[in-house]
């Protein structure tokens, strides 16, 4: 026979599971996602990457493809796509809708030797990454054209750790989800046009970035 304590824990565990708290929800939406982390998956490279706050629900998909869903994040990014990134044509498509709050969608990558993180920017929403910063040329690709930008960052997350590095941006004046990114353009304008040298290749992908926001995408890239 079942304890009278017993059964008033077994009414209370299932009272719990029945309700959820927000926070329970929050880790069983995560659950279903893949841990952080790189790798490859149907022959493309991932990368995914966050921080310590909010949750992040990242899937591959079929192909090139992955969704994703994050909530309440201090900053996550990731996405498909190659290692190495050699210069390439990337052709991509899917969704993305996060013109209001505090995101990107970006061909993005890392060269070491100079340490560069760099963002090739197709949309973003509410914060333009170039704000505060001087224009060092511009790139004309597939119908578009692009601000070319340098930041610094220092003692920040890298692929080697924490470490001071340069980003380099192109940031698409019209912004747009879906078409061809010619990214040998974009690497030999910027070194023309504002000095910027590259490292050695490592990954590259088709990248969506939340900071201190929630949102969702959904990506393919295709070789
Ligand atoms: C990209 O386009 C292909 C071919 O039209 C389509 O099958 C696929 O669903 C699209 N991918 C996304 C993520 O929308």
């Amino acid at each position: 026979m079942v304890s009278f304590t017993l059964l008033c824990a077994a009414i209370a565990a299932s009272v719990t599971s029945v309700v959820a708290s927000p926070l329970e929800m929050l880790k069983q939406h995560e659950a279903r996602g893949i841990q952080p982390g790189t790798g490859t998956h149907n022959g493309f490279f991932y990368s995914y990457w966050k921080d310590n706050a909010g949750s992040v629900d990242y899937n591959n998909g079929a192909r090139g493809s992955y969704n994703v869903r994050w909530t309440n994040v201090n900053n996550w990014v990731g996405g498909k796509g190659w290692k190495p990134g050699p210069p390439r044509v990337v052709k991509y498509n899917g969704t993305w809708n996060n013109y209001n709050v505090n995101s990107y969608l970006a061909l993005y990558g890392w060269t070491t030797s100079p340490l560069v993180e760099y963002y090739i920017v197709e949309a973003y929403g509410t914060y333009n990454p170039s704000s505060g910063t001087q224009r060092l040329g511009t790139i004309d690709d597939d119908g578009g054209t692009y601000d070319i930008y340098k930041t610094r960052r220092t003692n920040q997350p890298s692929i080697q750790g924490t470490a001071s590095f340069d980003q380099y941006w192109s940031v698409r004046r019209v912004k747009r989800v879906g078409g061809t990114i010619d990214t040998n353009k974009h690497f030999s304008e910027w070194k023309k046009q504002g000095n910027l040298n590259l490292g050695a290749w490592d990954y590259m992908i088709m990248a969506s970035e939340g900071y201190q926001s929630s949102g969702s995408s959904e990506i393919e890239v295709f070789n």
